[in-house]
């Protein structure tokens, strides 16, 4: 939306804002309390507190999250655009963590709990995907208004994203690198890159199982993407022999299939929505662009999942 200027209404004074990280005082209530209290209330929510904060605001940083928000154009498209880049930052933090605890479950032998966690990573991903539905109302004039503003920022230097890219199995020692100055990121970073996929954990979870797992998969560099086998599409095949709802192996690969899926098409939606607003222009990361976006739309994550469809 270029040549509109923005008015911003600034709703919080940021010189009153405690920007420590650090866990806030609040109370805790219980079932009886907040009885008594709404009985008191007379069934009205309570607007009487003391001190200069409340318990919202307090238990999730409202006011300090209000003033994250710092344009460094007057483009009118930037507020959108940060506030949707803050938006997607924090759904891939929930992506992660539903990936990483569904890596710790399967560890544990815990299926039906990691194919929850699976279902929700799918929800969130398609979540992300619809952002997109946001993004692609700035114009191309819009974006131009402040791309130069943005430096060298770009999102493939999200370490969050790199993250969650990590434990699905991309891997890639160049695209960590762009984090290694970071101290406070780098040794999780690292740490990340040299550990195994959750797909690494499932085929180690399917030979403790008694499945023909190969050797090479259950041991090898983590460091490097994987790439697919022919032994373990085996494997796959004959566990969606029986493609049932009970089989939980296969309602296991069916989660794998729609979480790679949604992930395709935030892929997808990524790469067709930047072409709308740059068309072929080089990347503010480096790369070229809608070349490099379109090239990560081939990737799955969970290939032998995907060939094995070409013979059932
Ligand atoms: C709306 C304007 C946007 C444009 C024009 C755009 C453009 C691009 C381009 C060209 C790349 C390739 C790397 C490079 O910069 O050279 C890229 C990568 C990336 N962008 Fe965006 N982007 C936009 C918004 C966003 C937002 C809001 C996010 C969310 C945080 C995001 C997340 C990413 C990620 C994670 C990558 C790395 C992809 C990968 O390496 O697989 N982008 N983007």
């Amino acid at each position: 939306m270029a040549r509109v200027t923005p008015v911003f209404p600034n709703l919080v004074e940021p010189d009153g804002v405690d920007c420590s990280n650090k866990r806030r005082p609040m109370s805790v209530t219980t079932d009886d309390s907040r009885l008594q209290k709404a009985s008191q209330n007379d069934g009205k929510p309570t607007v009487e507190f003391t001190g200069n904060s409340n318990d919202y605001v307090a238990y999730q940083f409202i006011d300090l999250l209000h003033t994250l928000q710092i344009p460094r154009s007057n483009g009118y498209d930037e507020s959108c655009f940060i506030v949707m880049g803050q938006v997607k930052e924090l759904l891939f933090q929930a992506l992660h963590f539903e990936l990483f605890n569904a890596r710790h479950q399967i560890d544990q032998d815990q299926l039906p709990e990691a194919i929850r966690m699976l279902t929700r990573a799918r929800a969130i991903t398609e979540y992300i995907a619809k952002s997109w539905d946001v993004l692609s109302t700035i114009t191309a004039d819009g974006f131009n208004e402040y791309r130069d503003t943005l430096g060298q920022a770009s999102g493939q230097l999200s370490f969050m994203y790199r993250h969650v890219e990590f434990i699905l199995g991309n891997k890639s020692e160049r695209l960590a690198r762009a984090h290694s100055n970071i101290p406070h990121v780098w040794p999780k970073m690292k740490e990340a890159l040299e550990s195994p996929s959750l797909y690494d954990r499932i085929l180690a979870y399917l030979a403790r199982k008694g499945y023909a797992i190969p050797a090479d998969r259950l041991q090898r560099d983590w460091t490097q993407p994987y790439e697919a086998n022919d032994a373990v599409e085996a494997v796959w095949r004959a566990i969606y022999a029986d493609a049932k709802t009970e089989n939980p192996l296969f309602e296991l690969g069916e989660s794998l299939v729609s979480l790679d899926d949604a992930y395709s098409q935030y892929r997808w939606r990524h790469f067709v929505s930047v072409s709308r607003i740059i068309g072929h222009k080089p990347g503010t990361g480096g790369s070229a662009g809608v070349g490099w976006l379109r090239q990560v739309t081939e990737l799955h994550f969970f290939p032998e999942l995907w060939s094995l469809r070409t013979t059932l």
